[in-house]
């Protein structure tokens, strides 16, 4: 069947934040595999800590509301429970001891703590064997967080121990807190660390059904973390080994996104995707039937060595719907420049909005050599809208363009193919539609060879418009003017108010989309549009997200960047950026929804997301960043920026983003300072105020 497409060669897309061109991005067949969907397993979370939410009841004999539970400590290094609620902590009483006591010393291990400075426990923790140490802390991403204290044992007595938590008495008469009571809802989350080497590991088990309507199947194991692997040392298709613990269970907490929890029991009975029956590995599903961000926390609970152990792991996991499908049609026609449009048919099942949601497309692309041989000849990318086609109202087309010049490079011509076609959408990044399959493309109207066309410069030099495409004219018009117009922007990261202190840098002017929770898309098109008024263009120095923003700018969009592209030095510098997401970002959204604060979760931070996002970006583009981490300082017992992100982080980090999690592979990775957190009011100051090294970046910056 030939359908008769509306060609519609300039893609015009409204964006409510002004008109920005996207890139026609292309580049070597050798990239291909560096595009393959993620596998969950290989960027699963992997945690010794656990996060428990407390509902305290009113007690049958005190005028009190209390909650009593165990809580197993199973490492003998350190012992840390760590508080947050949207009341005042002070308001709190915990007392915590082991079920058995130590009577080594002869001592009563009773231990109680009171958040206010009561006079009375200071004196009582004196004569007390194993004393906590109380450390305050803003536990969060960025510039959303909540107080936090922890009280950390050292040494502890391995064992259960008894956990008695009492409200005060203003609590008792608080409207608020009385309700949540009455509907079990947790009024203070308890986050359990136990140092060791026995982690959880927990996926969803594949990225393409992230759909309403869909089974969403979920996995967990204990695995040791000496073993683990490294992405850059593991053989292909490593695994963990799942450790097998007597008296196992398992079971997924689910927050959906009207609010409401589930609980949901997991099986390792072979039958629930989790391999075979009793090896450790638990398996779950999760029907989803809303579209936005699941919060999915994964508890995993054994007996080890005699001792109990709980562990868990908080995903946050983002549903969309279907809404196109690739149906392995392809058309293609040449412009004036002889480049090939390639049109991609897809179907939609809802057509209401497909026209006005840009998404990702990237597909290889292959012609026919001279010989009559099928000959690979680049990838091309970018983001496109669907555009009706005449025919048919559930029909679209996406596109993508191909420069004539990858075309001639490799000596190829007509017929082409196209292969490894994938569709994604833009704010999530969750794949919607790909196929493995190779499709014929069929040309509409006559093929011009491009082999006959003189080709300056030569045919081995990639050039700029062959990557990205063509510039919008008004931005082409400027390349190479100056005018003293352009400028160093300084960006901050999520929900963030201004982070750099603006006098260390030249020539720069502050972002100051402050408080606000963006995916990387979006925020890419306000910076771009903030940037828009340096006419000369502009370079950026960005903290945390801003960074992924940075990067998501420079590959997608044509911009004030591509100006400064041509000049000398930095156009892109970043600190403490989560390139591979944060597990965090997961803890926080059940956190941060528990406790009240404004700014909502946002997917593109957690590893997940940020794993699904970083496939599409391709190396010339990473090859444009020059990034810094930070981490706490060394050489104490226990080394921190936060005590309680240090228990969903890996070792070392910043306080949020640890750094197994930044590398950014094609980049340039310049420094790892000690002694720098990467928030305010954090253990080390915070690492954008190192003045020194912001004057470095200063004066390595274009502008
Ligand atoms: C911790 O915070 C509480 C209440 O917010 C305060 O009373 C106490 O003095 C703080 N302790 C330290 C060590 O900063
Ligand atoms: C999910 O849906 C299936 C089929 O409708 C049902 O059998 C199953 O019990 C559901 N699971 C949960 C956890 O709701
Ligand atoms: C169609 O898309 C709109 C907007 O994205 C969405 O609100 C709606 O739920 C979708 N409908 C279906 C059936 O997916
Ligand atoms: C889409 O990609 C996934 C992951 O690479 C793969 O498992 C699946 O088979 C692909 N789907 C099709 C239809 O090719």
């Amino acid at each position: 069947m030939r359908l008769l497409l509306l060609l519609i060669l300039i893609i015009t897309i409204s964006f409510s934040y002004g008109a920005l061109t996207p890139k026609n991005l292309a580049g070597e067949p050798s990239e291909f595999s560096s595009f393959n969907i993620p596998n969950p397993m290989d960027v699963a979370q992997s945690s010794d800590s656990s996060l428990l939410g407390i509902s305290m009841a009113k007690s049958q004999l005190k005028n009190t509301f209390e909650w009593s539970g165990i809580v197993p400590v199973d490492s003998d290094k350190e012992f840390t429970l760590t508080f947050f609620s949207s009341f005042p902590l002070t308001e709190f009483n915990i007392e915590a001891s082991p079920k058995t006591p130590s009577l080594k010393s002869g001592e009563h291990q009773q231990q109680q703590h009171k958040f206010n400075n009561h006079h009375k426990y200071g004196k009582f923790f004196k004569s007390l064997h194993q004393t906590p140490t109380i450390t305050n802390g803003s536990f969060g991403i960025d510039g959303a967080t909540a107080p936090s204290i922890s009280l950390t044992w050292e040494q502890p007595t391995v064992g259960d121990w008894n956990v008695l938590i009492t409200a005060s008495s203003s609590l008792r008469n608080n409207e608020k807190f009385k309700k949540m009571a009455d509907d079990s809802t947790p009024q203070l989350l308890m986050l359990i660390q136990n140092p060791s080497d026995t982690h959880i590991y927990s996926y969803v088990s594949s990225y393409n059904s992230l759909f309403t309507g869909q089974k969403v199947s979920v996995l967990a194991m204990l695995h040791k973390k000496s073993e683990f692997l490294s992405k850059k040392t593991r053989p292909v298709n490593w695994k963990p080994s799942p450790l097998k613990l007597t008296d196992v269970s398992a079971e997924m907490v689910l927050g959906l996104p009207d609010g409401s929890k589930e609980t949901i029991p997991m099986y390792d009975d072979g039958l629930h995707d989790d391999e075979q029956a009793n090896d450790g590995i638990f398996g779950g599903y999760v029907n989803v039937s809303e579209l936005g961000n699941y919060d999915l926390q994964v508890i995993y609970k054994g007996v080890q060595n005699g001792n109990s152990l709980v562990r868990s792991n908080q995903h946050l996991i983002p549903i969309t719907s279907q809404y196109l499908e690739l149906t392995g049609e392809v058309q293609s026609s040449q412009d004036g420049d002889a480049n090939l449009n390639i049109f991609f048919i897809v179907t939609s099942a809802n057509q209401t909005t497909v026209d006005q949601t840009p998404v990702h497309v990237y597909s290889e692309v292959y012609g026919t050599d001279s010989d009559g041989n099928k000959v690979a000849i680049a990838w091309v990318a970018g983001i496109s809208t669907a555009q009706p086609i005449e025919t048919s109202s559930t029909t679209f087309a996406l596109s993508a363009v191909l420069n004539e010049r990858w075309i001639a490079k490799v000596g190829a011509t007509a017929p082409f193919f196209v292969k490894n076609v994938q569709i994604s959408d833009l704010d999530t990044f969750i794949p919607l539609s790909n196929t493995s399959s190779t499709s014929n493309v069929k040309m509409i109207g006559e093929y011009k060879d491009v082999r006959t066309i003189e080709h300056t410069p030569a045919l081995n030099v990639i050039t700029k418009e062959m990557r990205d495409g063509k510039m919008p004219k008004e931005l082409a018009e400027r390349v190479g003017k100056s005018t003293g117009n352009g400028k160093l922007i300084l960006t901050h990261g999520y929900c963030s108010e201004g982070v750099w202190p603006i006098e260390d840098f030249e020539n720069s002017v502050e972002f100051q989309d402050f408080n606000q929770n963006r995916g990387n898309d979006e925020f890419a098109q306000i910076l771009a549009n903030f940037g828009a008024q340096f006419t000369d263009g502009f370079s950026l120095v960005a903290h945390s997200q801003g960074g992924n923003a940075a990067l998501h700018l420079v590959t997608y969009y044509h911009s004030g960047l591509d100006l400064s592209q041509q000049l000398e030095g930095r156009i892109i510098q970043t600190m403490g950026t989560p390139y591979q997401g944060t597990a965090l970002a997961g803890t926080w959204a059940s956190i941060g929804s528990a406790v009240g604060v404004g700014c909502s979760s946002n997917d593109d931070l957690t590893v997940d997301g940020a794993a699904l996002w970083l496939k599409s970006i391709p190396a010339d583009k990473r090859a444009f960043v020059y990034y810094t981490t930070t981490q706490y300082d060394t050489g104490s017992l226990i080394n921190y920026c936060n005590l309680a992100s240090n228990a969903v982080l890996e070792w070392p980090n910043d306080g949020v983003v640890d750094n197994e999690h930044t590398p950014l592979e094609g980049a340039t990775y310049l420094n790892n300072f000690k002694d720098w957190c990467h928030s305010d009011g954090m253990h080390s100051p915070q690492q954008t105020t190192n003045t020194e090294y912001n004057k470095e970046m200063s004066s390595n910056s274009v502008w």
